[in-house]
């Protein structure tokens, strides 16, 4: 109990040195918020080029300004490390690093098992480990624990050991890493205890939950949740189309209901680091207890198909202008996975570029917060959204809505524009046609 009740205090009296293990969109803004409350934090991460960034005060991450980063390294509140025996100066660990998926959809738990290993190096008695990336149930229990009681430590006693999901959304202006609930459970209640004492400190509200299993399937529910809705709204847009019945303003009378219904709206398809993935490993896990989880199949079957059917539209509206896509100048409106971000993780516009080009299409594309990415060996930049580039393109697509494109100019502009985000529905119409993803309604009256 003694080195829980030292861990305790030291938490309390902000003399604990903090760790943050991967300084990405997750590890980097936890850090900061550590570094806020008081604490003196050490943000350990494999890439050198990561590191000489962050301690030249620039960051790499959208949503933590350069400036407040900045001020931070200056006051020597937070510092960036690649030396991995620094761990041993930490009394609470945090793991944020990635959580892929193999080729085959298997999770690939490369870099949890890389940093599990660096801190059973390093470790040492009466300091608390997290780990928060987004994993299967019964990773912290058969991954991490034998870590550290190989380092002769006895979780519960003399080493703490919890999961704590990471529930940040990128992009969020009111949801944000500090005011976000955050679930905690530990391996014993004393883990849970210090964890939640930790987390405490910086951020608003907590909820213990009773061991790590819970606290890892709360996060794969809360996005399982996510991709099967997405999954059924997109099926309707399918059905919509089908019907001649406008998909959004079904939706959107559906929405008035005060009770019993939450609305999710259809797309191109889902991307980033979470909703593509994250079900994924649970239904890996279930396969090894030979339990076919059949909505997280059928989502993903529907969801990865979206961007397949944004293309047909392109197809279907190139085809009523008796133009073919082989030789079509086709312009892409949007390339990160969702709105004002800057993230292209997993993003349905990669598809839909890479569709399009094998049936011939010359595509270009433009995105304020992508200036350039590399797929399959070529590098693609954004283009000026120019009149010239609006009026030449034989048809753009609206893959991913930012707030700062002009629609109402795009569509003044372009000779036909496939919205597959309803981003043009509230617009006056302009010379050229608007496609839906799904019907704009054949039997609407208006
Ligand atoms: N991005 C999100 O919106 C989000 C939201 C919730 C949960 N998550 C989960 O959080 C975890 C981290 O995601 P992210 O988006 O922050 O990833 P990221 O790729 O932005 O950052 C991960 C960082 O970890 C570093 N790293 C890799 N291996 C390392 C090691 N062995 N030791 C130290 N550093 C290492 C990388 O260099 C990188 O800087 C994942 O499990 C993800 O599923 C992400």
């Amino acid at each position: 109990m003694q080195l829980r009740d030292q861990l305790l205090s030291k938490i309390e009296n902000r003399t604990a040195c903090i760790g943050v293990v991967g300084l990405g969109y997750v590890g980097l803004p936890l850090a900061l918020e550590f570094a806020k409350a008081g604490f003196k934090v050490i943000g350990y991460d494999v890439s050198e080029r990561v590191v000489k960034s962050l301690m030249s005060g620039k960051s790499h991450i959208q949503d933590v300004p350069s400036e407040e980063l900045s001020k931070l390294v200056k006051a020597g509140k937070f510092e960036a490390t690649a030396d991995e025996k620094r761990m041993q100066e930490m009394d609470a660990i945090s793991i944020a690093v990635p959580t892929p998926l193999a080729k085959t959809r298997d999770p690939d738990m490369g870099y949890v098992i890389a940093a599990a290993e660096a801190i059973g190096r390093n470790c040492r008695p009466g300091i608390v480990v997290v780990l928060e990336s987004t994993t299967y149930p019964g990773t912290t229990r058969e991954m991490l624990q034998p870590k550290l009681e190989a380092a002769g430590l006895t979780v519960g006693e003399d080493v703490f050991l919890a999961f704590s999901p990471e529930r940040v959304d990128p992009g969020n202006p009111k949801w944000n890493t500090k005011n976000t609930p955050k679930i905690v459970g530990g391996i014993t209640p004393n883990c849970t205890e210090v964890a939640t004492a930790l987390y405490a400190t910086c951020l608003e509200t907590l909820v213990p939950v009773s061991s790590t299993e819970t606290a890892e399937l709360v996060k794969l529910l809360e996005n399982t949740f996510r991709s099967v809705n997405i999954g059924l709204v997109n099926e309707m847009a399918i059905v919509c189309d089908k019907l001649g019945v406008n998909i959004w303003e079904v939706i959107d009378a559906a929405a008035t209901k005060p009770f019993g219904f939450m609305k999710f709206t259809p797309g191109p398809g889902i991307g980033g680091h979470c909703i593509p993935l994250d079900p994924h490993y649970l239904a890996w896990k279930m396969r090894t207890l030979n339990y076919k989880t059949r909505f997280i199949d059928l989502a993903s079957e529907i969801n990865s198909e979206m961007p397949a059917i944004v293309v047909r539209k392109v197809a279907q509206a190139l085809n009523e202008e008796r133009k073919a896509v082989n030789g079509s100048r086709v312009l892409v409106l949007g390339v990160a996975y969702k709105k004002d971000i800057d993230d292209m993780r997993e993003s349905p516009a990669l598809d839909v570029i890479r569709l399009l080009e094998q049936q011939g299409a010359e595509v270009r594309y433009h995105d304020p917060y992508v200036a350039k990415f590399r797929e399959d060996g070529h590098e693609h930049a954004s283009v000026p959204l120019t009149d010239d580039e609006l009026t030449k393109a034989d048809a753009v697509v609206i893959v991913t809505d930012h707030t700062k494109i002009d629609y109402q100019r795009v569509v003044h502009l372009a000779k036909v524009v496939v919205d597959s985000r309803n981003a043009t529905a509230k617009l006056a119409k302009g010379k050229g046609r608007i496609v839906s993803l799904a019907s704009a309604g054949s039997y609407a009256t208006a």
